[in-house]
């Protein structure tokens, strides 16, 4: 399998190292090519780079990792994604990050799968801090780290789940894409307490079954 990572901040370049790291092909890219190249020679086997259509051509899984505010550029740039699980990892946050753009009757996943209708949109990781997408951020924690993961296409939720367990994290089945709606406020309160209440940015949600 070979995963598109489209963008090379935090969350695109983390990303990128993780999955490379266990062994998976990675493709990222960028609307600047050089950038994607240049991380990609940083990270080194398993990892290429060059604009987001190239990338994106090259996988069945596209990491969209850009600001919320970025996706419509940056989908179009990733050419035709029709067939492709495409996932969401955005919170749609303020300039100040203190409070979300879009809520209660929608999502940024649920608009992102309107801008790209014959893909299938999958949310995850959009509670998780880049900070802890490191293997060694995991070191010391009593379980791991939860990955959300919502969406309307079981098995492209599957996929997207078999890869975060690849990755240390542990999925969590979170239902439709609609309930993303649900997952971002939770991915705002995680800023707020990384952020404004202290806790830094080891924190994450755990949900506890029984
Ligand atoms: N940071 C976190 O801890 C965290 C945690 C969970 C979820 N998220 C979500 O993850 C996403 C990425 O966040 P981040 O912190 O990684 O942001 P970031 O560090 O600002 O990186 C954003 C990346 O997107 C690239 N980009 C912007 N427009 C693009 C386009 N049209 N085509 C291709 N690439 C484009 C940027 O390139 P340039 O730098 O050249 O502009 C940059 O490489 C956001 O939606 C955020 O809400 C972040």
């Amino acid at each position: 399998m070979t995963v598109a990572v489209i963008g090379t901040g935090k969350m695109g370049s983390g990303l990128a190292r993780l999955i490379a790291s266990k062994g998976i092909d990675v493709a990222i890219g960028h609307k600047d090519p050089a950038k994607a190249a240049a991380l990609a020679e940083e990270i080194g086997r398993r990892a290429q780079g060059g604009g987001a259509e190239a990338a994106a051509k090259l996988a069945d899984v596209v990491i969209l990792a850009v600001p919320y505010t970025q996706a419509t550029e940056a989908l179009k740039g990733a050419g035709d994604l029709t067939g492709k699980i495409v996932v969401d990892i955005s919170n749609p946050i303020t300039p100040d990050y203190k409070a979300l753009t879009v809520g209660h009757t929608t999502s940024a996943a649920e608009e992102i799968q309107k801008l790209v209708p014959g893909a299938k949109v999958v949310k995850a990781w959009n509670t998780v801090f880049a900070e802890l997408l490191p293997a060694e951020a995991h070191e010391g924690r009593p379980a791991p780290v939860q990955v959300f993961v919502a969406g309307d296409d079981e098995e492209a939720k599957k996929t997207v789940s078999d890869l975060v367990r690849a990755t240390g994290f542990e999925p969590v089945e979170s239902g439709p894409l609609t309930n993303s709606r649900y997952l971002e406020p939770v991915g705002e309160i995680n800023i707020h307490f990384g952020f404004f209440l202290g806790w830094g940015t080891s924190a994450a949600p755990a949900w506890i079954k029984n």
